[in-house]
């Protein structure tokens, strides 16, 4: 039996991204399933309806009429509690459901008994790489950031010989050096400028090398379950700190990665290290949303602090939304693919390990523990 897959506009403000694009509407024909988009759900992102038509989808006029019927529903983020409301009965929806900052939308998915994955929950192991929303969307915004922050730098990133005299390159700093921070410095690199990184797991150290970039080294190493970083004691911070404030300084560009799963991100420049930055130096900090590596960052915001400015940019893969979405869009399908049994009909049950470590809601419970818990202390 074909699979009906609906795709909803995004409706999160901002939004520019789509969960499928056209090319992977065709592979999904091919194996049979029937997918239905509505109309404009890509056009921000470049994907314009006739796309959709060509590549075999049905567009429909409204999201109600693109969901109806529907048996997965795949979104970017999030639905509205209204949203939800419209999902038919027994539909299954994926997407980067972001549980704890959409704890309304979460309960209403529990109350109507939806099966929900929310992809940024998905294991981060070999076999779920294809799938893995966290990677390639951070590769997106490590790249973006760095934009941005040449962008706002008053100094060519490159060193030039010119006519006018040679131009020394600029000096980036990039800290944290996990999925978004490499990439950052891959641009930053082929921008030209001196690239130096820090991270607190040894092991980003070889890959920030094999960038052609410093690695500013500590005698500590923070690595711990997963590959993730632990938080540091206070010791560590302390001469984590004092190292940093010497790079910071002489930086003409910073971009911030850092962050710990769960927690809220490091608090790594200062508003002191910033007051001994020059004049003309950008910070990008893409921990905004997560609190900040910068002392000085407010979400959303570019501040000036006595000339140095501090950005603090949202959702940066929606600013790339044709490669975010193609990106997304592939990681969607490799995930809609797990949902299948071997003759391509929708599982009834789900036992794969990416699948139960993924399931935020089903049968009217909320299963990610930590979700629900949060949902219990505010009382819903
Ligand atoms: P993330 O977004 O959770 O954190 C970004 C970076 O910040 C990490 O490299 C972390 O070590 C660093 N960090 C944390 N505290 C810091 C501090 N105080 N100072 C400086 N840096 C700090 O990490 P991301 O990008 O999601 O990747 C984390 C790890 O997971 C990496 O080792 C990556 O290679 C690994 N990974 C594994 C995958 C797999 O399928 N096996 C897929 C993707 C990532």
């Amino acid at each position: 039996m074909p699979v009906r897959v609906a795709v909803p506009k995004e409706v999160v403000p901002g939004e520019r991204r789509v969960a499928i694009v056209p090319e992977t509407v065709v592979r999904l024909k091919k194996a049979g399933h029937e997918v239905s988009v509505e109309s404009g759900a890509g056009l921000a992102a470049g994907y314009t309806d006739r796309a959709y038509t060509d590549a075999g989808a049905s567009v429909a006029g409204s999201g109600s009429s693109a969901l109806g019927g529907a048996q997965v529903v795949l979104k970017v983020q999030m639905p509205g509690v209204r949203e939800i409301g419209r999902l038919p009965s027994g539909a299954v929806l994926v997407g980067q459901l972001n549980a704890s900052r959409n704890l309304p939308q979460v309960a209403k998915l529990r109350d109507a008994g939806t099966t929900s994955f929310s992809l940024e929950l998905l294991p981060r192991i070999t076999r779920a790489q294809s799938m893995d929303v966290l990677s390639s969307q951070a590769t997106v915004a490590g790249y973006r950031a760095m934009l941005i922050g040449a962008g706002l730098c008053p100094k060519f990133l490159p060193m030039l010989t010119t006519a006018a005299g040679t131009i020394r390159p600029a000096k980036v700093l990039v800290l944290g050096a996990g999925v978004a921070g490499l990439m950052a410095i891959a641009t930053a690199k082929r921008l030209g400028a001196l690239v130096e990184a820090y991270d607190v797991r040894r092991a980003a150290g070889e890959q920030v090398r094999s960038l052609g970039a410093k690695f500013l080294e500590l005698a500590i190493n923070a690595e711990a379950a997963g590959g993730y970083a632990r938080e540091l004691t206070a010791e560590e911070k302390q001469q984590e700190a004092e190292m940093l404030a010497r790079a910071v300084e002489a930086a003409d560009v910073i971009v911030t990665t850092a962050a710990i799963p769960g927690r809220k991100a490091p608090l790594l420049v200062k508003k002191e290290m910033v007051d001994r930055m020059h004049a003309g130096a950008v910070i990008v900090d893409l921990a905004a949303e997560s609190g900040g590596n910068c002392e000085l960052t407010v979400p959303g915001k570019e501040v000036d602090a006595h000339g140095v400015t501090v950005a603090g940019p949202l959702n940066l893969p929606s600013q790339l939304p044709f490669h975010a979405s193609q990106m997304y869009s592939r990681n969607a399908e490799a995930f809609f693919g797990l949902l299948l049994d071997t003759g391509g009909n929708l599982l009834s049950e789900f036992t794969d390990e990416i699948l139960v470590a993924s399931l935020l809601t089903r049968g009217g419970s909320v299963l990610h523990k930590p979700t629900a818990e949060l949902l219990a202390q505010g009382g819903a």
